[in-house]
């Protein structure tokens, strides 16, 4: 098909992963313990465990990834046959900082991203880099309550300082934390521990936690930009929310509130980190629940000071709410409070397939946060099967790649929004985030390796590899 249109030159595509997904090496380099290290494997509807520490015989997916931390050189050459001009990866704050709480970074980790960067240049690709994607030292969810904890400002500081410093004239395009609205659904101790370290019990308001822990890393977020600014003003430091448009189910009143209500809970954070400040509506409903949050005047000023240059978010799904509840606050329940939409398809993991609604997510943000943005995530995750011959034939992954990025180019050709680039999820097999599974396969390029870690690792070009080869060497004009 060629009904595309072609990208603003200078357009980014590339593909996009993190540290614990496929590095691998958990123990070398005098690497620490993250949490994604004491994660166990699940499976489809499968919830992975969370360990007290790591445990003989537990299986830990991450802990081997895809050896991306000895194959990176292979598979770079890979990436830029592709065509792609970026990577988004984010920095194993574990290596850097094995514990999170050390005065002096770990050399042999910096290490390994000055070659991994200096590799990636060489190849023509320009990182574009993460510092805090669901990795966050483990020591510093047990001595000091992860997010919950004030201090932690400073150890991520500390952390992005070293980073900055380091990679200054490598990296230009920086984000502070992966998908920080994920833990609106803060009923589920999953999206707590993974953005936010916080391991809570039936005495504690999950709900306050949750919001004073984002707070905190927040502010930690804005006082990174403004200092990254002062290391390199060419910086470009983004924010990274994970973008689901929730749609009202009908178009009766109380379906229309309970939609907006829920979009304003999961984009909160979007609002204080693009725009400087709470919303109103959320300072309100804490003074009605008698929220004690520790939010200083130099914390309102850091985060006015420090407000993103762009918004980097993933898109793979859009949501659906109803008002069921007879409440006047309409307040939304992630867990609950979704309902199926009859009018789109689902991946075998149940993710809602809406291509229509990435443009909206775009128009939406764009409206509402006068931003830059930059889709650092999008994705299907599949079975895949591999023929006797050993191709691959994805053109469900084709399908659903080439109906999201008409919608992508439609919002920035038609609609006239700012977009820096377009990185897929996983444009190399990984293990899955939510599961552990090798199986929810994303990429373009296919890993041979089952769920336990058993196989040969060998690379292989999907149908999707020449697919998208293609789109880029266009710049999006042929899909
Ligand atoms: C996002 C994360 O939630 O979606 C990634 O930023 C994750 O880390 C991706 O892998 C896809 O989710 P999953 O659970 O299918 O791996």
């Amino acid at each position: 098909m060629s009904d595309g249109m072609a990208m603003p030159k200078g357009f980014l595509w590339g593909g996009a992963v993190a540290a614990h997904q496929l590095e691998g090496g958990w123990q070398e380099g005098g690497k620490g313990v993250s949490i994604a290290d004491v994660m166990t494997a699940g499976a489809n509807g499968v919830p992975r465990r969370v360990t007290d520490g790591v445990k003989k015989g537990e299986i830990y997916p991450n802990h081997w990834g895809i050896d991306f931390y000895h194959r990176y050189p292979a598979d770079l050459k890979l990436f830029a046959e592709m065509g792609m001009t970026c990577f988004r990866t984010s920095i194993a704050w574990t290596r850097i900082f094995p514990n999170g709480d050390e005065t002096e970074p770990n050399e042999a980790g910096l290490k390994f991203y000055d070659d991994l960067f200096a590799e990636c240049l060489k190849n023509g690709i320009q990182p574009v880099v993460t510092l805090s994607h669901f990795e966050m030292p483990y020591h510093l969810v047990k001595a000091y309550g992860g997010w919950g904890n004030r201090k932690l400002i400073d150890f991520f500081l500390n952390f992005a300082e070293v980073c900055f410093k380091r990679y200054k004239g490598q990296v230009k395009y920086w984000m502070t934390f992966n998908e920080i609205n994920n833990q609106t659904d803060w009923r589920d101790p999953h999206p707590l521990l993974q953005n936010s370290g916080l391991q809570l019990d039936e005495n504690d308001n999950w709900e306050e936690a949750m919001y004073q822990a984002a707070h905190y890393e927040m502010v930690a977020s804005a006082l990174a930009v403004k200092l990254g600014h002062e290391i390199d003003p060419d910086f470009q430091i983004g924010a990274m929310v994970a973008m689901c448009p929730i749609y009202p189910l009908t178009a009766k009143p109380a379906d229309i509130m309970m939609a907006e209500r829920a979009m304003q809970t999961r984009y909160y954070y979007g609002d204080v980190q693009a725009l400087g400040s709470y919303p109103a509506w959320l300072t309100k409903y804490w003074q009605r629940h008698n929220y004690q949050i520790d939010i200083t005047a130099a914390d309102k000023a850091a985060l006015q000071a420090g407000t993103v240059d762009y918004v980097g978010f993933s898109y793979y799904m859009s949501f659906v709410t109803e008002a069921t509840k007879d409440d006047p606050d309409f307040v939304y329940d992630e867990a609950n409070d979704l309902v199926s939409n009859p009018y789109v398809q689902k991946s075998d993991w149940g993710w809602q397939i809406d291509p229509i609604g990435l443009r909206y997510g775009m128009n939406w943000m764009t409206d509402r946060w006068h931003k830059p943005l930059f889709i650092v995530e999008n994705g299907f995750g599949a079975h895949d099967k591999v023929e006797v011959d050993g191709s691959i034939h994805d053109d469900y992954r084709i399908k659903y790649f080439h109906d999201h990025i008409l919608q992508m180019e439609k919002a920035v050709v038609d609609d006239g929004v700012d977009l820096i680039g377009y990185t897929p999820w996983g444009h190399i097999d990984l293990i899955s985030a939510s599961t552990g599974e090798m199986a929810k396969r994303y990429g373009f390029i296919y890993v041979d390796q089952d769920d336990l870690g058993k196989g040969t690792l060998n690379r292989s070009r999907k149908d999707s590899f020449y697919w998208f080869k293609q789109v880029v060497a266009s710049n999006g004009a042929d899909l």
